[in-house]
């Protein structure tokens, strides 16, 4: 079987409220490896709700997210099966994150914020700031390491928002319009090297985007509509 077009993950039938506002209402979806997604759809339609529950963030009311779904595989695993401490590391090791605004650490630098999750993962300190530092080469930023985040403009902290993501080179990196915040030269900057880099490791990029020139980079695009996948 062509490994790329394994499915990484497969959601089925999710629900899930906030009390009484349903944000899901029966998700069906299949992530195949290497593929880049691109989630769209009006604002409160429950996109961020579903990326929370592809990625072990919120559990669902009803239904199963399975992360590597094919039963051959030894690592075949429902999300919701796990426990809080089992879902953390998982996010930790497999999974990477980035958000409109970076929730990076304004206080430490560049370099510190990208090795963190390598020192989470018990990476000693010296191997994960070299292993930040490439990664701040890759996007382009090497220069800023010493910079401390607070002081970084919208486009450069994206930039260290992105290499820390893909600093523990994750099988699949979820963003939450990772570029909203960004001017669109910044932003398509941002976005062509975030693309680049998960293309050529094969990471799976999930991302959820309102701007339809954004989701022209992916190779699929799904709308959500009054949680539910709807067409377009
Ligand atoms: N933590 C929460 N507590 C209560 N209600 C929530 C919470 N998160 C989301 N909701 C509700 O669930 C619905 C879906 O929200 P969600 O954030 O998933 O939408 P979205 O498509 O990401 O919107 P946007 O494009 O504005 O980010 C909305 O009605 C929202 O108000
Ligand atoms: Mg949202």
């Amino acid at each position: 079987m062509n490994n790329l077009s394994a499915p990484v993950l497969e959601v089925q039938g999710v629900h899930k409220s906030f009390g009484a506002t349903p944000a899901l209402r029966g998700i069906d979806l299949s992530v195949s490896r290497g593929e880049v997604l691109a989630v769209m759809g009006p604002s409160g339609s429950g996109k961020s709700t579903l990326l929370h529950c592809m990625a072990g963030v919120f559990t669902p009311d009803i239904g199963a997210v399975t992360y590597r779904p094919d039963a051959s595989d030894a690592r075949s695993v429902g999300i919701n099966e796990l426990g809080e401490t089992e879902r953390s590391r998982l996010r930790l090791e497999d999974f990477g994150f980035v958000f409109q605004y970076g929730q990076l650490l304004p206080e430490l630098t560049a370099l510190d914020n990208v090795a963190l999750p390598l020192l989470m993962l018990g990476v000693r300190r010296k191997e994960g700031l070299e292993r930040a530092s490439v990664f701040l080469e890759k996007l382009g930023i090497s220069d800023l390491g010493d910079s401390r985040v607070e002081g970084l403009s919208g486009g450069q902290a994206q930039r260290v928002a992105v290499s820390r993501a893909l600093v523990t080179e994750p099988a699949i990196l979820f963003a939450d319009e990772p570029t909203g915040s960004l001017d669109s030269l910044t932003s398509e900057t941002v976005l062509t090297l975030m693309l680049e880099l998960v293309q050529s490791s094969g990471t799976t990029l999930v991302m959820i985007t309102h701007d339809p020139r954004v989701a022209a980079y992916a190779d699929r695009d799904v709308v959500v509509r009054d949680g539910r996948i709807g067409d377009r």
